[in-house]
C-alpha cells in the first residue's frame, strides 16, 4: 500500500513552530532555533511556546521556581508509581510512570508545569534505577536542565554541560507536526485529557523512525569505531537494506538545522576541555554516509537530522545511550503541552478519512 499523495498535508494551522524543509529552516515562535538556542534556555523556551514571548527576567524566575517546586512535588510521587519503572526500556518506564497522573487532580495551567517537571523526574529516576540506585532527590533551586543532568547522568553536572542540555532541550521543544505532536493533537481534539495527550505522544515518540534513533546513532559510531572504516561499515548496511540512523528526514531535503546547532554547542563544550572524540568521528561518518546515500538515492537528497549530533552532544554530557530518548521526551513536553493549548482553542475533532483498498463485498462486486 503507498501513502504517496498524502505527505504534506495540511492538518492544522499553528503559532508555534515551522519548519521549512527545502531550506533546513526551522522557526519557533518566530525565532529562528540558531538564535533561540544561543539567547534561551529550557525555561525561556517553555514560556515562549505557552505564552508566544520570550520572558522578562521575572518572568523567568517565575517559570524557574514553578518548574523546581513542581519537581519536587514530582518526585514525592515515586513511592506511589508501583512497578511503573521497572521497565527495561526507558520510554515504557515513562509511559508506565506518567499514566498514572490525574488531569482531574490538578488545574489546566499548574498541570502544565507539572508534567513538564514529572518527564525529567521520571526519566531521571529511572536512570538512576537502572544502575541500581535510589532516585535522587530533584533540587528546586537549580534550571531545569542542570537539575535533571545532576538527576540522570552518573557524572552529575556542571554549568559547561548543563549549557550545552540547555542548547538540546531548547533545540528539541518543537518541531511542527512531528508525528507525535500530531498524535498529541488528535488525542487533545477528541477533547480527551491533558495527561492522555501526553501519554499518546510518548508512545509515538518512542519509534527509531522518531525520537528512538539518538541511541542505534551511538551505536553506529561504536561499531565503526574509526573514521577511515565508516565507508566499508555504511556501504555494508546500504547493501543489507538498513537505514542508517540519523540520516534523511521527512521534511528537510537539506541538513536540518538543528544538527548544525548540536554540533556547535559540543564544540563549545571541546573548548572548555571536555574529551569527545566521537565528534570527529561523527562528522568524518557524516560525509562518508552523505555520499552514500546521494549516491544510491540521488532523488531523496538525504541529510543528517538532528538525532546524529544528539547522540553526540548527550553523550559528551555524561547521559547513558538508554536514557537519550527519555532526554528527548524532557525536552519535546514542553512543545505538546503548546500544541495540545492551540488545539483546544479549535472545537473540531482530527479526523482524517482512509482510502479503501480492500476487498468489496461479493454482491457489490457482482453488481
Ligand atoms: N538510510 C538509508 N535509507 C533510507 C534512510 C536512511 N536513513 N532514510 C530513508 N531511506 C530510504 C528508505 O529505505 C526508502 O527506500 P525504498 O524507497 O527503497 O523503500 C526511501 O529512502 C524512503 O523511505 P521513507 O521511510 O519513505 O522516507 P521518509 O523521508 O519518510 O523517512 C525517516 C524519514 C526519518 C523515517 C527516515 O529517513 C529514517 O528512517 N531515518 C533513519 C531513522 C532516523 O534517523 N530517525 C530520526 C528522524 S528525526
Amino acid at each position: 500500500m503507498t501513502m504517496d499523495g498524502l505527505e504534506g498535508v495540511v492538518v492544522a494551522e499553528t503559532r508555534l513552530s515551522d519548519v521549512d524543509g527545502e531550506r533546513g529552516r526551522l522557526v519557533i515562535r518566530g525565532h529562528d532555533v540558531e538564535a533561540l538556542a544561543e539567547r534561551a534556555d529550557f525555561e525561556a523556551a517553555c514560556a515562549l511556546l505557552w505564552t508566544g514571548e520570550l520572558p522578562s527576567t521575572a518572568a523567568h524566575a517565575d517559570v524557574r521556581r514553578a518548574l523546581g517546586e513542581a519537581r519536587v512535588r514530582v518526585f514525592a510521587r515515586l513511592p506511589s508509581l508501583g512497578g511503573a519503572l521497572d521497565a527495561a526500556d526507558g520510554m515504557e518506564a515513562l509511559r508506565g510512570a506518567l499514566a498514572q497522573l490525574r488531569a482531574s487532580e490538578i488545574p489546566e495551567p499548574a498541570l502544565r508545569v507539572e508534567l513538564t517537571a514529572a518527564v525529567a523526574v521520571f526519566a531521571s529516576a529511572w536512570a538512576r534505577k537502572r544502575r541500581g540506585l535510589a532516585p535522587a532527590a530533584p533540587d528546586a533551586a537549580l534550571g531545569h536542565a542542570a537539575d535533571y543532568l545532576r538527576m540522570a547522568s552518573p557524572h552529575g553536572s556542571d554549568p559547561a554541560r548543563s549549557r550545552a542540555l540547555d542548547a538540546y532541550l531548547v533545540t528539541a521543544a518543537d518541531h511542527g507536526m512531528s508525528a507525535s505532536t500530531f498524535t498529541a493533537r488528535v488525542v487533545a481534539s477528541t477533547d480527551s485529557d491533558t495527561v492522555s495527550a501526553v501519554v499518546a505522544a510518548l508512545g509515538a515518540l518512542k519509534g527509531p523512525r522518531h525520537g528512538g534513533a539518538p541511541g542505534p546513532v551511538l551505536a553506529m559510531l561504536d561499531a565503526i569505531g574509526e573514521p577511515d572504516d565508516a565507508a566499508s561499515w555504511i556501504a555494508r548496511e546500504l547493501e543489507a537494506g538498513r537505514r542508517i540512523m540519523g540520516m534523511g528526514h521527512r521534511v528537510y531535503r537539506v541538513r536540518d538545522p538543528r544538527a548544525a546547532v548540536l554540533e556547535r554547542a559540543v564544540e563549545r563544550l571541546r573548548a572548555t576541555g571536555l574529551r569527545s572524540d566521537r565528534l570527529d568521528l561523527a562528522r568524518a561518518v557524516e560525509r562518508v554516509a552523505v555520499a552514500s546515500l546521494g549516491e544510491r538515492r540521488p532523488e531523496r537528497r538525504m541529510a543528517a537530522n538532528v538525532e546524529f549530533y544528539t547522540a553526540v552532544l548527550l553523550d559528551a554530557i555524561g547521559l547513558p545511550q538508554e536514557v537519550f530518548s527519555p532526554t528527548f521526551a524532557v525536552a519535546r513536553v514542553a512543545g505538546w503541552l503548546a500544541h495540545i493549548d492551540e488545539q483546544r482553542e479549535s472545537s473540531r475533532i482530527i479526523r482524517p478519512s482512509s482510502r479503501y483498498v480492500g476487498p468489496l463485498p461479493e454482491t457489490h462486486a457482482a453488481a
